[in-house]
């Protein structure tokens, strides 16, 4: 995870570094720093345990100048949180050094650098680098070939922005297994985590590939495969909005991303509906042609985009009849997965970057799959650029770290490709035109679903002294469960279990009591009635009850009930309209706690490491 900034120019970098570290945010936000070499060619260092505008303040209190420098926002893996182990690291003021990712070697790296005389002052994994470049500075006096040398000494994943006083005009970049840019401007160059930190000063980027090392001038760019040979790598034109999103009168990103849904899933639906019926290979090139071939589906993704995965499976199979496995990403990356023929990979993320996501597509590639999909919400992304098949939702920069548009935008995206395949194999014209006429309708009844919040708010004070709590749902309406209680431990901090509602009597009924409460979502469908005898079983034990249902499934308050009754008639596309409530629930308890909504503790938003 963590964030890294660099600039070599003509002008002070300071203030592009800060405002890039800002931007960087969402990557981790623990603590921050940024170094520069100054005029007297001397490494200037600034640091702070905390956000990036803790950072901005001691800085203007001691500023320096520079024209290049190297800036770093923090989420802590080696080391807590503290100012010794926030980034830049350096070893004896002559190398200067940002980290994003981990070394899995650093325990003998260490051994070896301590017996040859280095010094550590941090907990950081990152450290041992820093004294690695030194010492190999003291054989190669070159500072390209020290970092040659040390990334064939190194193992893990790295990101890295290196500067050194013994060649103070040279900015060394090197990415392997965690994502950097290279921005480039008119006599001056950037390096970045992501396009998005940079686009206050460039619109021209260069996305380094796995391996590469970038040696950075201000008036020359040479950039390095892993193979050590000189390659041209293309530049590319970004067509992001550099407008640093803005809360709009909200009081936390959060809940204007949950009020920006009905605009995000418009915008998503956009150009993706031809005549009522979905247009032609939006997936990509040919995407209709391979799905004819599909005979199974395989959903790889991490945390709130696995949920996704997760009611796209009940759609597939009932849809389409095509089998669908969905995994956590993690666990699929390390284990021996039988791939059966013409299975179509798809991989969902948000950013495009967790760490996770990317291995498991990155695997897949080689795996024989009948192809690879990235259903994702950053156009310029690791993942977007690697896999076949692309398809972008278009739910806009998602800032809070509790993902909502992003998820209901994913769900749009799956359906539209549930539907997509289900064409190819035998769906008739009439209902692919009834499933488009529910999704065309979707944006104005999300919107209604948002008009509860009130009533939502006065339920969330009955959770705000309460330490878990139980999530039930049937069906797709599961992993909507999931999501729920996800959200709700997320950001208030509140021990929160989901589990099928069958499922209860088999074991969690024994911690349901007064001060357990219990939360379902109940559409009226074909498992309502199953799920009120789940429920009944809950108030049996003095279990406390929060129904989100529809009007029409007749469960209403009474004592030990809370129903919130809602015109939320059932198609396919409920899981997206059950979701809003829990969403808007999560975030009045965490309002109703004083937690920090957009940046909870202990997270970040693109996991951009194991
Ligand atoms: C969601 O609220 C989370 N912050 C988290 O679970 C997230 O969905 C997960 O880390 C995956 O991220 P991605 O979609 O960017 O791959």
């Amino acid at each position: 995870m963590c964030g890294i900034v660099g600039a070599v120019a003509e002008r002070d970098v300071t203030q592009i570094l800060l405002e890039g570290l800002r931007r960087l945010e969402y990557r981790g936000y623990d603590s921050a720093g940024l170094a520069v070499i100054d005029e007297h060619q001397t490494i200037q260092r600034s640091r702070v345990k905390g956000k990036v505008q803790e950072l901005a303040d001691t800085f203007s209190e001691n500023p320096f100048r520079g024209r290049v420098g190297i800036a770093h926002t923090r989420w802590a893996t080696h080391g807590e949180p503290n100012v010794k182990n926030a980034h830049p690291h350096i070893c004896r003021d002559i190398v200067a050094l940002v980290h994003n990712g981990i070394i899995e070697n650093q325990e003998t790296l260490k051994k070896e650098l301590i017996s040859k005389g280095l010094e550590f002052y941090s907990d950081t994994d990152t450290e041992v680098i820093v004294n690695s470049v030194y010492l190999a500075l003291q054989e190669k006096d070159d500072l390209l070939d020290a970092v040659f040398k040390v990334c064939e000494q190194i193992s893990g994943s790295y990101a890295l922005g290196i500067m050194s006083k013994i060649d103070p005009d040279r900015l060394i970049a090197v990415r392997k297994g965690s994502p950097l840019v290279i921005g480039v401007g008119v006599g001056e160059y950037f390096i970045a985590s992501d396009v998005f930190a940079l686009l206050p000063v460039t619109q021209q980027f260069i996305f380094l590939e796995e391996g590469d090392i970038a040696d950075i001038n201000r008036d020359q760019l040479i950039i390095y495969d892993a193979k050590r040979n000189k390659v041209e790598r293309s530049i590319n034109i970004s067509r992001l909005n550099a407008d640093v999103a803005d809360k709009s009168g909200y009081r936390h990103y959060m809940l204007k991303e949950i009020f920006s849904q009905p605009v995000a899933i418009s915008d998503t639906l956009e150009k993706r509906l031809n005549n009522k019926l979905i247009a032609n290979n939006i997936f990509g090139e040919q995407s209709d042609e391979i799905f004819t071939k599909i005979k199974s589906v395989k959903i790889v993704a991490c945390g709130t985009s696995y949920h996704s995965g997760l009611i796209a499976a009940y759609w597939l199979e009932e849809i389409a009849g095509i089998q669908c496995h969905v995994e956590i990403a993690s666990e699929f990356r390390y284990r021996n997965s039988v791939i059966s023929d013409n299975t179509l990979f798809v991989c969902i993320s948000q950013s495009g970057e967790t760490a996770d996501t990317l291995a498991a597509l990155s695997l897949a590639k080689q795996e024989g799959f009948l192809s690879t999909l990235a259903i994702c919400n950053v156009a310029e992304s690791s993942m977007t650029r690697e896999a076949d098949l692309v398809f972008l939702t278009k739910a806009g920069h998602e800032v809070g770290v509790a993902s909502t548009k992003a998820f209901t935008t994913q769900l749009v995206a799956l359906y539209l490709l549930v539907i997509s395949i289900a064409k190819q194999h035998g769906l008739s014209k009439a209902d692919e035109a009834k499933m488009v006429e529910d999704l065309q309708s979707l944006p104005g009844r999300v919107n209604h679903m948002l008009q509860y919040e009130d009533e939502i708010k006065t339920l969330a004070a009955d959770f705000a002294d309460k330490h878990h709590a139980l999530f039930l749902g049937r069906g797709s309406m599961l992993p909507v469960a999931m999501e729920g209680a996800l959200k709700l431990k997320e950001i208030s901090y509140i021990h929160a279990e989901s589990y099928a509602a069958g499922e209860l009597k088999h074991g969690p009924l024994a911690l349901v009591d007064k001060d357990m409460p219990v939360i379902a979502v109940a559409p009226n469908n074909h498992l309502l009635e199953k799920l009120k005898s789940n429920l009944q079983e809950v108030r049996a034990r003095g279990g406390r009850l929060y129904v989100f249902a529809d009007r029409h499934s007749n469960l209403n308050n009474s004592d030990g009930l809370e129903a919130v009754q809602m015109e939320a008639d059932y198609d396919h596309t409920a899981p997206i309209l059950y979701t809003i409530p829990l969403q808007l629930l999560a975030y009045h308890v965490a309002v109703i706690k004083g937690a920090d909504i957009d940046q909870p503790r202990n997270l970040a938003k693109s996991v951009t490491v194991e």
